[in-house]
């Protein structure tokens, strides 16, 4: 009997490719795998396809409320977001597929696993780390980075092998979507000089087009989730679903990065992830009101390296389980409702409000009601400046303007 392997199968080219190659290659049963994890595909003609293309059988596993629950939301607690700019949706779904990838290939007693990823981006390591981390008996099979042939000697493979090929071929560009982005590179983007053409765009209006009236959406969140859109209970999916709407119609989520990969090229890459960008601005908003100084300056480090693991494969990483565990205490208080204000491309933050709030009005205020004892400054201030005025006595600053162009002239 031949050995079973697990491909992780979009119903693209390069993947359904991979079923054949995978056949010939290694002589291998092709059990394939697509996870639903939100992008628009449709789910029946996927399975079919691959079963046309020769899989002797093909998954399909609605993971949509696992990606949100275990992927996406302790993304948002952490505030992740790559290099300030990319909220890491493809990131973030790799983990979970190979998860998914892993616990079929148990359940069908399969010797190998494999993804359709090249030799050249993240994804190939986000899988094979993870992999690595929950099943390193697994083999791992990548035909893209094995088969070393062009775009164009595939598509005569294809041809070939009756394979057929999606008219999303035709399209120069490359694309990746999930419930928390739209990621689109390759043809004319591949100049950072290049304005990204409206054609690439699918989930945002123009910010020109968009309506002159600005919509707004009060966001409830309970322990840094969101649980309400405007008053309304919504489940997670359909929260993100409704926010990728709502927000992409204003123009809102556009994104163009000129990104660090891991293995060690800048790459241009364009997203949309409205509901993202709007959830993640909401977040730190109510954040802001809730945490103190020092939680919140502690919180941009933590922000940083848990973006960066994510983005480099470390998902299944210890260092993730710990700082996972300072991110969920850090939320115990993030709780309350923010209002956005969605504006032709801009989304902003108008309102927030909590039970848990820090915010002292009778502290803040310059009406009457006022609570804070000014007389009490001047001592502060005598003891915070005592090191600068002992220091300046004697020690004279080189920091004046006119030291400065002395310096210059001479
Ligand atoms: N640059 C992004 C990342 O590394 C998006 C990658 C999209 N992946 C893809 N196979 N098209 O996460």
């Amino acid at each position: 009997m031949a050995e079973k392997v697990v491909l992780a199968y979009s119903g693209g080219l390069d993947t359904s490719v991979a079923i054949r190659w995978i056949g010939e290659k290694y002589g291998m049963d092709v059990i394939t795998l697509t996870a639903e994890i939100g992008g628009e595909k449709d789910m029946p003609s996927v399975r079919e396809k691959a079963l046309q293309v020769g899989a002797v059988k093909a998954l399909v596993v609605d993971a949509r409320e696992l990606f949100v629950k275990h992927f996406v939301y302790p993304a948002l607690q952490a505030d992740a977001l790559y290099e300030g700019q990319y909220p890491l949706a493809t990131a973030l779904a790799r983990p979970l597929i190979a998860k998914l990838l892993v616990d079929a290939a148990l359940e069908e007693g399969a010797a190998a696993v494999a993804h359709g990823c090249t030799g050249k981006g993240n994804d190939q390591v986000r899988f094979d780390v993870s992999l690595a981390a929950l099943a390193p008996q697994l083999r791992i099979i990548a035909p893209a980075r094995e088969w070393g042939m062009s775009r164009e000697q595939e598509i005569a493979y294809a041809q070939r092998h009756g394979i057929p090929i999606p008219v999303t071929v035709a399209s120069p560009y490359s694309i990746d979507e999930n419930l928390w982005g739209r990621s689109i590179e390759c043809g004319i983007l591949e100049d950072p000089w290049e304005e990204p053409p409206e054609e690439v765009f699918a989930w945002t209006r123009s910010p020109g087009d968009a309506p002159d009236e600005s919509a707004y959406v009060e966001i409830g969140f309970e322990r840094g989730i969101p649980l309400s859109l405007d008053g309304k209970e919504m489940d997670g999916v359909s929260l993100i679903q409704e926010l990728n709407h709502l927000a992409g119609s204003h123009g809102v989520g556009r994104i163009d990065h000129l990104e660090n990969r891991l293995v060690g090229i800048k790459s241009r890459e364009v997203y949309e992830a409205p509901a993202a960008m709007v959830l993640l601005m909401a977040h730190k908003a109510l954040e802001a009101m809730t945490l103190s100084k020092d939680q919140l300056r502690f919180k941009e480090k933590v922000a940083l390296e848990y973006a960066d693991l994510i983005y480099n494969g470390l998902w299944f990483s210890a260092l993730h389980q710990d700082l996972a565990a300072y991110v969920q205490s850090s939320q115990r208080h993030v709780t309350g409702t923010v209002r956005v204000k969605l504006h032709k491309g801009n989304a902003s933050v108008v309102g927030r409000k909590s039970p848990k709030s820090l915010y002292s009005y009778s502290l803040a205020t310059y009406d009457k009601g006022d609570q804070f004892d000014q007389s009490a400054s001047p001592g502060f201030i005598h003891i915070w400046g005592l090191p600068v005025k002992t220091q300046a006595q004697v020690q004279p600053l080189e920091l004046l303007p006119e030291n400065l162009e002395k310096k210059e002239e001479g």
